[in-house]
């Protein structure tokens, strides 16, 4: 079978990841794809930087915008980031030219995410995110296909991997607040600005995806009670054990009389739930269904490789898809009814 071939705009650690992951893996995905998956374009910010991969035989472009319009690709990856600016324009220009578009970008899908999805069905692309939302585990997959026929009630978990490593360190090691984001940041888990870690943003962005999802509502990131872990200390965090508690910081969604609130602070959770034990980048999502009854799904949530792991995924997906398949929803249900939304307070 023909080749797929892939164009990523963005080489920071997950494209970088992504990129090493395809390369070794050539033969095996050949077969698992059912055709080879080849990357044959790239863009990122500097040409220079030494990235640890091997880029010959792949076409670099100018910019994300110049790749989207120009390069001979069946699927654009962006992995670029920031929900306005060149990734917006990019993933635009790619779904307007009828390709396929995998992204791992929250804060894109959280302001224009139905608008985008809207677009990909008209043009007959999949738009495929698994890697959006809590890194390596697939919640995404989860709500869209396994839950298929169930009626949600609540969705909430840790959803932010810095944010968890920075309380999970601060409990165990007594190291500070700005130490333990330095090393998350060395790690790679952190945002280009980490502000958006760990002042909530980045939850408040993946938890409106799934509430979309979840609930088939309008997107509505802004309309989220945020409050971040900035404020937390090494002493609230004893306090809370002392107690015989842990402090997480969760996003949470969940139906209500008067209609779907959505919230994201930390939390204290009890230090024998599940939930608590969730130490270190490790996430972990938590769906409430009539059919199925509580899933909670654990697994690495930021960093290069399980990051790449659902972008892999999704570009797999695409691969073994028939020409024209839609998945619907894909996000937001414009069948079902709106529902009211209320700011929590
Ligand atoms: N900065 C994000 C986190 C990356 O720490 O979870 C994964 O989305």
């Amino acid at each position: 079978a023909d080749a797929l071939k892939i164009g990523i705009a963005g080489l920071g650690t997950v494209g970088a990841s992504l990129v090493r992951i395809i390369q070794s893996r050539a033969n095996e995905l050949a077969v698992t794809c059912g055709r080879p998956v080849k990357i044959v374009a790239v863009t990122a910010r500097d040409r220079t930087r030494d990235r640890g991969i091997d880029l010959t035989g792949i076409e670099w472009f100018g910019g994300p915008v110049d790749l989207a319009q120009k390069a001979d690709i069946d699927v654009f990856v962006e992995l670029i980031g920031g929900s306005e600016g060149a990734a917006n324009a990019a993933v635009r220009a790619a779904l307007a030219r009828g390709l396929h578009v995998v992204t791992a970008n929250k804060a894109l899908l959280a302001y224009h995410g139905v608008e985008l999805a809207q677009i990909a069905e008209e043009k007959g692309a999949l738009l495929n995110f698994e890697a959006a939302v809590a890194g390596g585990i697939p919640v995404i997959k989860a709500l869209r296909e396994s839950l298929t026929g169930n009626t949600i009630s609540r969705v909430y978990g840790i959803m932010n991997g810095t944010c968890n490593y920075i309380l999970t360190r601060m409990e165990k090691e007594g190291l500070s607040f700005s130490d333990c984001l330095k090393e998350a940041q060395r790690l790679g888990y952190a945002e280009a600005d980490p502000a958006f870690d760990i002042e909530g943003n980045d939850t408040a962005h993946k938890l409106a995806i799934l509430t979309t999802l979840a609930f088939g509502n309008r997107i509505a990131a802004d309309d989220i009670y945020l409050e971040g872990i900035t404020n937390v200390s090494i002493e609230d965090i004893r306090a809370a054990a002392d107690l015989g508690y842990r402090i997480k910081l969760l996003g949470v969604a969940q139906r209500t009389e008067s209609g779907i609130e959505q919230r994201v602070h930390p939390t204290m959770v009890p230090l024998d739930s599940v939930i608590a034990q969730v130490d270190g980048v490790t996430n972990a999502v938590a769906i409430e269904s009539d059919i199925l009854g509580e899933l909670l799904m654990v697994g690495p949530g930021a960093g290069g490789n399980a990051t790449a792991s659902s972008v892999l995924g999704d570009i797999a997906d695409i691969a073994k898809s028939r020409p024209g398949e839609q998945r619907v929803p894909v996000l937001g249900h414009p069948a079902k009814a709106l529902e009211p939304y209320r700011k929590a307070q």
